[in-house]
């Protein structure tokens, strides 16, 4: 690597502006912010920007089911991604939306430019309309039954049941999902980009070392199937940009999300007084990297490149893929309470144990990442409490007792420090590289060698000869180096960690260490702790209340929440599982709101001689003299679950969507409290 101070910009995927932030996109983001974080480290000068994606149908709908204008919702969601981002320590340049000035006349820009050169071509084709909400329905928005298994409600491009993928209009007694109306046949003019008149050139691009081996050959297997006319217009109505001289045509979100990366970045440029044109403009020599997930490369490794090509701007220096994260080895889940949003986690845990956990699992490879919490709890107490922060605590404690917070006069080991600092550049490359599992792994061999040094010279024993001052000053004093050298490498990965060190060692914001001198004569701060362990029971209040969000919240409309098929076979449980379930009549005596709950009412339920106490999360449907006096139906033997706020005994039967469209069931007249369902 030349000393040169490169200059850098870098994007993460733009998060649609529908939804929250879970930790399934911190996979991503945490990858980037530690990879920028590390390139400032080292001096260079990187650019970090993100967005929210805030275009699309979902988008327009939500909204509208929310009776809120779609631009509330997408400023009331940047600012909760926005909280969520700082506040896991992820330190965009520009956080912005695609819905800005700027985005857009880039879209038009380029959109222009590809027409001027004839890569734009219209074309009428017939698609599915939904006659009552007067509006073309994406595939996802028509449900009907499978045309191979027969499953009731599944959506229109595949089913849940069997797997079976299909078009709409294979479909059997297709509705609108929006509507419930059966949709009809109907012609638009369409937009559409010529992917294949930048074959030659693509082959070119996605072969010569911008792309990871693994990609660069999946689209291999896209160039046999051919490259096909890309749709980038959506009609009226649509939560967009217009395209110019098309009234009633807007771009497909698609086409203007990667265009939200140079929005964000001329917002920048405006901001912060930088050229855009460096970064941007055909011979541009500085590096542009965009960090995505594996189901977003055809976008990015195809049509963006060519988007840009053919509208005369440079294209990426590099996209790097990543998988997806399952978590304790299977699909996230909202019912086993691994579906945790970013704001969840936040509300129970330190967000740069998180951090921590990901660099120690993550490669430069296309692969997916398991989050299992007994490995996570056990990497971040022995890696981080147990072996660094251990370092400085053996050692302060002597240094400020015996040598009043000085360190010694010389640093008695010099040629181990300087392994330390030798191993910079190792452990840059690796970082380099994105390859922070092995990064942290060197870094955790350093610390296992401080650690050594410490317990073979035994500074506790040294402590109680008489004489041993010079000795114990000496040993600790280095011991306290070491450590300083391991935060500096640590940086990226633990800022706010690494930021209490540099109080505890009284230094400068840490640079790189690449000629990093012991501190000699130097006075330090007393020490406190830098991290602590994992607290076990917060974090099983996290997995809980990840669950109590399935419970109570209505499902988002995203390409995420698919509904399952009540037929699903895989879902059929054994009469004698059912038979395991006591269900009872219950009378709700009383009903009221839980203090800080958003969501939840406590019930307080007689089964005749007995009294149980739920919390339920019916809040947003009923009020809580709607309830009382009534009876219903509850699970009478599920074990009392410690929730956020309180245990509750119990569970009430409730039906519907969610929001104000949930009913809990009642009993006919003439049942008693405590009746056994049968
Ligand atoms: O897949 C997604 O979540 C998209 N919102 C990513 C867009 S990335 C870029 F192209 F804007
Ligand atoms: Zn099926």
């Amino acid at each position: 690597m030349s000393n040169e101070i490169r200059k850098i910009l870098v994007t993460s995927a733009l998060p649609y502006a529908n939804g929250p932030i879970h930790i399934g996109h911190l996979v991503e983001y945490i990858q980037t912010d530690i990879w920028v974080r590390f390139q400032k480290l080292r001096g260079h000068t990187c650019h970090y920007v993100c967005a929210d994606d805030a275009h699309g149908t979902p988008i327009m709908l939500r909204a509208q089911q929310e009776g809120i204008t779609p631009e509330q919702l997408i400023a009331d969601t940047w600012a909760q991604h926005n909280a969520d981002f700082e506040d896991f320590n992820v330190d965009f340049d520009n956080f912005y939306t695609t819905h800005s000035d700027e985005t857009r006349s880039f879209s038009e820009l380029i959109y222009n430019r590809l027409n001027e050169q004839g890569y734009i071509e219209k074309r009428t084709i017939t698609q599915a309309y939904d006659p009552v909400k007067e509006m073309f329905l994406p595939d996802r928005f028509i449900k009907g039954e499978c045309p191979k298994c027969g499953a009731l409600d599944q959506y229109g491009d595949n089913c849940e049941a069997c797997s079976a993928t299909y078009s709409p209009t294979d479909l059997i007694n297709p509705v609108s999902a929006i509507s419930g109306e059966k949709p009809i046949d109907k012609d638009s003019e369409h937009h559409f980009f010529k992917l294949g008149e930048f074959e030659a050139m693509l082959k070119e691009w996605t072969h010569s070392g911008h792309l990871q081996e693994q990609v660069a050959n999946k689209l291999n297997e896209w160039f046999e199937i051919g490259l096909q006319d890309w749709d980038i217009s959506r009609d009226a109505p649509y939560f967009g940009f217009e395209i110019p001289n098309a009234p009633g045509k807007f771009f497909y979100v698609w086409l203007d999300a990667p265009v939200g990366y140079m929005g964000s970045f001329k917002n920048l440029c405006d901001k912060k007084g930088l050229d855009f044109d460096e970064y941007w403009a055909k011979d541009s020599t500085t590096e542009l990297y965009h960090f995505i997930g594996k189901d977003i490369v055809y976008f990015h490794a195809l049509f963006w490149p060519a988007m840009l090509t053919g509208a005369g701007f440079r294209t990426p220096t590099a996209i790097f893929s990543h998988g997806f994260l399952t978590v304790n080895g299977e699909k996230m889940s909202k019912s086993r309470g691994t579906f945790i949003k970013a704001r969840t986690y936040l509300d129970h845990l330190n967000p740069e144990y998180l951090r921590y956990y990901f660099a120690a699992k993550l490669t430069n490879r296309v692969e997916d990442i398991d989050l299992n919490f007994e490995d996570f709890s056990q990497r971040v107490n022995t890696d981080l409490v147990n072996k660094v922060v251990n370092i400085a605590s053996r050692c302060s404690g002597f240094i400020k007792k015996r040598f009043d917070s000085k360190l010694s006069a010389e640093c008695a080991e010099p040629a181990l420090f300087q392994t330390f600092v030798d191993a910079n550049k190792e452990i840059a490359e690796l970082y380099e590289s994105r390859e922070y599992g092995k990064a942290m792994r060197a870094i955790s061999a350093l610390a296992d060698k401080a650690n050594q040094y410490i317990d073979e010279k035994e500074p506790w024993v040294v402590a109680k000869q008489d004489g041993g001052d010079a000795e114990l000053h000496a040993i600790c004093s280095v011991g306290i180096n070491l450590f300083y050298v391991i935060a500096a490498y640590l940086k990226p990965v633990v800022p706010k960690m690494v930021a209490k060190a540099e109080t505890f060692l009284n230094v400068e914001p840490l640079s790189w260490p690449t000629n990093l001198q012991p501190l000699t004569k130097h006075t330090i701060n007393k020490f406190k702790p830098l991290m602590t362990r994992v607290d076990e029971g917060k974090l099983a209040a996290m997995l809980e209340a990840s669950k109590e969000n399935l419970e109570k919240v209505a499902p988002a409309q995203t390409t995420n929440s698919k509904k399952k098929a009540p037929t699903d076979q895989s879902d059929m449980i054994e009469f004698d599982d059912f038979a395991k379930i006591d269900l009872r009549v219950a009378l709700i005596e009383k009903a009221e709101h839980v203090k800080d709950a958003d969501k939840l009412l406590r019930l307080t339920l007689s089964l005749g001689d007995e009294t149980r106490q739920v919390l339920a999360g019916i809040k947003s449907a009923y009020s809580p003299e709607q309830l009382e006096g009534r009876l219903t139906v509850m699970v009478a033997n599920l074990k009392p679950r410690k929730m956020r706020f309180g245990v509750s005994e119990g569970m009430v039967l409730a039906a519907g969507p969610g929001g104000e469209e949930i009913w809990i069931l009642s009993p006919d007249s003439g049942a008693q409290p405590g009746m056994r369902i049968k």
